[in-house]
Formats: structure tokens, C-alpha cells, sequence
């Protein structure tokens, strides 16, 4: 178990914006503010803070990464949940990002990204990754955020 009080950084790609009313059939209902108060809910079970941010471009991506890792360094970041978007399956900066940043990432995705078209199949991100979380809907943030409390 980790000690309380660090802050948990849940970093949303591409997209992400638009969750609610982009292709509810296979990302669910919930917006992106429904799924920043379930991690601020799950956060709180484990008192942490929560950093929750989400940008439709990489560069951005790549800073805030750079920023968990120099927060992890400090000791006051427990590590990263990111859902890569689209960036997932294209980004060598984002693997370089979090390799050189040395920072613990979990991967997430809302949908199971192994049962859909094969471009979603290649993560660039999966081999940097502490581990992955895919296919459980919004909940599955909940559950990365439990995964990272209780190692
Ligand atoms: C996603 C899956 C990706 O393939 C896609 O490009 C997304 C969302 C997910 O959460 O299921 O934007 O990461």
C-alpha cells in the first residue's frame, strides 16, 4: 500500500472531450466531467489528490508527462492513469515520453481495443506501461486508480 496524500494525475488524448455523445455505443454515456468525478471519488477512498487533465495534442501530452515524472521523482505523484486516445496506436513520442520520464503509467482504454478493427491492436504505449486496463467502460478508471494504491 502506498502512503496517502500523493496525487494521482489521470491524463485524457484525443477525442476524450467529446465523451457522451461520441459513439455511445462503444464508449458508454458518461461525459468526461462524469468520469473526472468518478476519479475524484475513487481518489478520495484512497486520500489522494487528483490531477485530471485531457488535451487533443500530443506535444501537450508529451509535457504532462514529463511533469508526472519530475512530480513521481519528488515524491509526491503516485503515478499516471492514460488513456492515449488514437495516440496510443501511433505515438513513439508518448513511449519515448514516459520511458525517458521514468514515470509508473497505466494504460486505459474504455473499450476493449483487442475485440475492434487491428489498427487498435499496436500500442506504442503497452511496453512502458506498469500495466493495462482496457474493455471495463468509465469504471475502469476506478480500477486503475485502485490498482496504483494497492501495489
Ligand atoms: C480508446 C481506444 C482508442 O483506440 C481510441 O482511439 C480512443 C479511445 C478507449 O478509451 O477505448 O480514442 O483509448
Amino acid at each position: 500500500m502506498r502512503p496517502p496524500g500523493q496525487t494521482v494525475m489521470v491524463l485524457n488524448g484525443p477525442n476524450l472531450n467529446l465523451l457522451g455523445q461520441r459513439e455511445p455505443a462503444v464508449y458508454g454515456a458518461a461525459t468526461l466531467a462524469d468520469v473526472e468525478r468518478l476519479c475524484a471519488a475513487a481518489c478520495e477512498r484512497y486520500g489522494y489528490a487528483l490531477d485530471f487533465r485531457q488535451s487533443n495534442h500530443e506535444g501537450v501530452l508529451v509535457d504532462a508527462i514529463h511533469a508526472a515524472g519530475a512530480a513521481q521523482a519528488q515524491g509526491t505523484l503516485a503515478g499516471v492513469v492514460f488513456n492515449a486516445g488514437a495516440y496510443t496506436h501511433t505515438s513513439v513520442a508518448l513511449h519515448d515520453a514516459i520511458k525517458g520520464a521514468d514515470v509508473r503509467v497505466i494504460e486505459l482504454h474504455i473499450s476493449n481495443v483487442h475485440a475492434r478493427e487491428p489498427f487498435r491492436h499496436r500500442s506504442w504505449l503497452s511496453p512502458v506501461a506498469q500495466g493495462v486496463m482496457a474493455g471495463f467502460g468509465v469504471r475502469g478508471y476506478a480500477l486503475a486508480i485502485a490498482a496504483l494504491a494497492e501495489d
